[in-house]
């Protein structure tokens, strides 16, 4: 098997790995660098529970090839709460207006929710329902999503 060394930092570490081609990002952050926050829903690129940011752009995991992260920035679930602890306002908002049952959903969801208040894609209720609709909740908990992605957007734009 052919394998090609690459480097990227993940949530501000650096990494250095040698990658089967094949090997998604998905797989190599949960089993080789064990960041299990980022989940494993269909693998398929249809749930949006595999969500992470590379190079501060949003991208299914299960559908990126590892290699592709070379020398770019990853961000997963782990690298949003502040590095004393505090929750980031979109966690705690999350939090505040009840948005997760199982939980599955939420490091997407949250990941998602940074990109679409980052993109400025929060001015309406169905704008944060259409820049979030890549990301499925069996549970049904989108209307605390939108909820929190409001209410940490109008945070983000009073301060
Ligand atoms: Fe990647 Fe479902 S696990 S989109
Ligand atoms: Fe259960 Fe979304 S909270 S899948």
């Amino acid at each position: 098997m052919t394998t090609i060394p690459i480097s990227f930092t993940v949530n501000d570490r650096d990494v250095e790995l040698s990658l089967d081609p094949r090997e998604s990002l998905l797989d190599v952050l949960r089993e080789r660098l064990a960041l299990t926050g980022t989940k494993k829903g269909c693998d398929q690129g249809h749930c949006g529970a595999c969500t992470v940011h590379l190079d501060g752009r949003r991208v299914l995991s299960c559908l990126t090839p590892a290699v592709q992260a070379a020398e770019q920035h990853v961000t997963t679930i782990e690298g949003v709460a502040g590095q004393d602890g505090d929750l980031h306002p979109l966690q705690q908002a999350f939090i505040d207006n009840d948005a997760l049952q199982c939980g599955y959903c939420t490091p997407g969801q949250i990941m998602s929710g940074l990109a679409c208040i980052a993109e400025g894609n929060t001015t309406t209720d169905d704008t944060i329902r259409e820049y979030m609709s890549g990301n499925v909740c069996r549970c049904g908990a989108y209307v605390g999503i939108v909820a929190a992605v409001r209410q940490c957007a109008h945070r983000t734009e009073a301060s």
